[in-house]
Formats: structure tokens, sequence, C-alpha cells
């Protein structure tokens, strides 16, 4: 049987949203399948890891003594030389367990940004979803937006600065912002999810203010010229050389609570049940398949399948695009390497059970370090010797 070690938790602001994601959507599947030995594998606050059975249990993470049993369990160690192994140490023995697959289900920093998939990469162990560099590209604004561009897919009129350039001179990225782009304009910090830091602005104070904001979250922050008009729709994509999409999924949280992290995550099951193709999913309430015309909704797969080989996607990733539904223009937004709950409701749409997706992902997984491990590394020269 093989081993899957299943990451989550990690040090980011979306460390409770990846609890869920790793319990609900990926370790509860992954079981399911009967295939493989399931190892949780918790990263605390602090970065202390863990690895116990009962990690599995969403209980264990509410329980109001939580800290209290969280200390109870001992923190492991890992090895990182050819695979990788997790240590765990007892007073009386140290066990070693080599993983097979890793199932990273870190959003955000230090996990969905290609801080563990470096980690993994070195070890040499396959992991599922996006590798290395996908996940740098995609979990930075700027980046994923100047890679797409060089593809020819569109985005909205946007300008970057740096943290360090607003504070010394914000009235000449001020300047730069009203010269290139029209109000409002979203400001945002490069690198971070969920909304946070992110600021609607029409005028030049609310601007100055919103630089503020951003520049406490963020080194890098990109500021955009505002879709008119706005449609917002996401699409699940899973694959690695021919990638398939899900269905194209509309969230239908209002403009006026775009910045607000309760709507995104805490009100889902309540704005909505199931009816009329309006689905409660992981972001909330959503319209499924996005009901758009059809002319609009193919455009919108094609775009979100050339965002995904654009920036080297593999494994999964959801691609999120603005559409100013007058003129019937689609805008590359942002990808999420790690789409909350893996986006399981979507594909349950599309036909692709929670189950059959995990086992999906962990073949995927398996498929691209196939294909590495058969890359030729040797090269052999009598340089040493020459020496
Ligand atoms: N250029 C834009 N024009 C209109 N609305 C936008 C724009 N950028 C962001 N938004 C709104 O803000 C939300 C959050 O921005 P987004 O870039 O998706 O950040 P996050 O990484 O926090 O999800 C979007 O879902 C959308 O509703
Ligand atoms: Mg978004």
């Amino acid at each position: 049987m093989k081993t899957v070690a299943v990451f989550f938790g990690g040090r980011s602001t979306e460390h409770d949203i990846s609890i869920i994601t790793a319990l609900t959507s990926i370790i509860k599947p992954l079981e399911l399948t009967g295939l493989y030995r399931v190892l949780p594998v918790y990263i605390d606050r602090s970065g202390n890891w863990y690895c116990d059975e009962r990690l599995s249990h969403i209980s264990f993470f509410r329980s109001k003594q939580f800290e209290k049993n969280l200390s109870q369990v001992k923190p492991i160690g890992v090895k990182l030389s050819n695979g990788l192994t997790l240590l765990m140490t007892s007073r009386i023995k140290q066990r070693e367990i080599r993983v097979d697959v890793a199932f990273p289900a870190m959003h955000g920093t230090y996990g969905e940004d290609g801080s563990l998939m470096g980690l993994l990469e070195m070890a040499g162990v396959p992991y599922v979803g996006c590798n290395l560099a996908a996940s740098v590209i995609a979990m930075d604004k700027v980046l994923a937006k100047q890679v797409t561009q060089t593809d020819n897919i569109p985005s909205t009129p946007w300008v970057w600065c740096t943290a360090a350039e607003t504070a010394l001179n914000t009235d000449t990225v001020i300047a730069r912002a009203e010269e290139q782009l029209a109000w409002p304009m979203f400001v945002k910090p490069a690198h971070l999810g969920s909304s946070i830091g992110i600021s609607r602005v029409t005028n030049r104070l609310e601007l100055r203010n919103a630089l503020e904001v951003a520049t406490h979250y963020d080194d890098k922050i990109i500021i955009e010229q505002g879709v008119a008009n706005l449609v917002e729709v996401t699409l699940p994509i899973m694959g690695n050389e021919a990638p398939r999409p899900a269905l194209l999924e509309r969230p239908l949280t209002t403009a006026k609570d775009f910045f607000d992290f309760d709507t995104k995550y805490l009100q889902g099951g309540k704005k909505g049940g199931k009816a009329g193709g309006k689905t409660a999913g992981a972001q909330g309430y959503s319209e499924l398949p996005a009901d758009i015309p059809k002319t609009l909704y193919d455009r919108a797969i094609e775009v979100g399948l050339e965002v995904y080989r654009s920036l080297g996607c593999s494994g999964t990733a959801r691609v999120d695009m603005l559409i100013d539904s007058k003129k019937d223009e689609i805008y590359f937004n942002e990808v999420n390497p790690l789409p909350g709950s893996l986006y399981a409701h979507n594909w349950r749409a599309a036909g692709v059970a929670g189950v059959e997706l995990v086992e999906k992902l962990v073949t995927l997984a398996e498929e691209r370090h196939g294909i590495l491990a058969k890359r030729t590394r040797i090269f052999s020269s009598s340089f040493l010797q020459q020496f």
C-alpha cells in the first residue's frame, strides 16, 4: 500500500481553511479509495510539524482543549535524503515512515507559494498539484500577469510597485497609476489571497490609504484598473500534458462584499442551498455552471486552459477570470494552485466524484515525477581529472 502524506495548516493566514481542505476534501476521500495509507502531517502556526492519527479528525482542531491536546503530540522530524521520510521519536524508539506521494493542502504563504514544493523537490518525492515554478508564479499576482501577458492573454491594465518604493515616494506611484489606469482601481498585496489587504479605490486619497494598507501585508503591490459590468468566473482544471476543465463557475458574492472574508468562507452554507443551478460551494454561493452566453462560456474555458499552460501548471489549479459583460471581454485575474477544498463540488458536478478526484491527482503526481526521473541528469566530463 502506498503511503500518502497530506500536508496542512502552516504559517499562513489561511491556516484554518487549509485544515478543512485537508480533512474533508483530501484525507477522507483518500482513505475511502482503500488504496493508500494516509498520513496527516499538520504544521502549526509556529512551524512545528506533527504526524498523528488524531490529526485526521476535525474534532481535534475544534476542541477548546486544542492547544493542550496538541502539546501532547510529539513534533516529528523529516529526512530529505533520497526521498521523504518522516521521523517519529518517542522515549522508547524512533520510527521512520517513508512517504511515496506528498499531497500539499496548504493555502497561501509557505505552502501554496512554492516553499513546500521546493522542499519536496529537494527530497525527490512525487507531490500533488502545481510544481515549484508554477506555484511561485501563480502566487505572485504581478508575475502571473507578466507571464500570461507575454502569451497574449489579456488582463485589465495594471501597474506594480514595491513597498519600499511606496514608502519612499508614494506620489510617484500614485502618478504612475493615474497615468496608466482609470478609476476605480483595485490595490492588492501581490502574494496574498482571501481578499486580505485589498481595497477598491475611486480617488487619490483612497489610493494613498490603500497603498498604506497593502504595504502592511506585502513587499510587492499591484494596482489594477477596475473591470466594469463585472461578471466573475472561475474554472478548476486538472491534468499535466492534457489538462481538462471542470465547469465554469460564477461566484455570486456581490461586489460590495468582495473583500469580506466572512462572505467567502463562513457563510457558504447559509447563503443558499442547492437549487436551480445555485450551489453553496467552497467559496460561498455560486452559479454552476455559470449562466452566461455559450460563446462567452466557451471562450472563458479556452482562456482558462491557456492560462494553465502559460504558467506551466500541472496536477490541478483554478483559474479566475473577470468579464466585462457589456464588452464581452474576458480578463485573466489570478490562479489558485490549491483551490479551497480542491473545488470538489465543481468536479462532482462535472462528473468527477471526490474519491476519484484525489486518486487522479495522486496518479498525476506520480506521472509527472516519472517523466522527470527519466530525464538525463548525468553529464560525464573529465573536469575533475583535469583539476
Ligand atoms: N480589476 C478588478 N476589477 C473589478 N473587480 C476586481 C478586480 N480585481 C479584484 N476584484 C474583486 O476583488 C476580488 C478579490 O480580488 P482577487 O484578485 O481575486 O484577490 P484574492 O487573491 O484575494 O482572491 C475579486 O474576486 C473581485 O470581486
Ligand atoms: Mg480571487
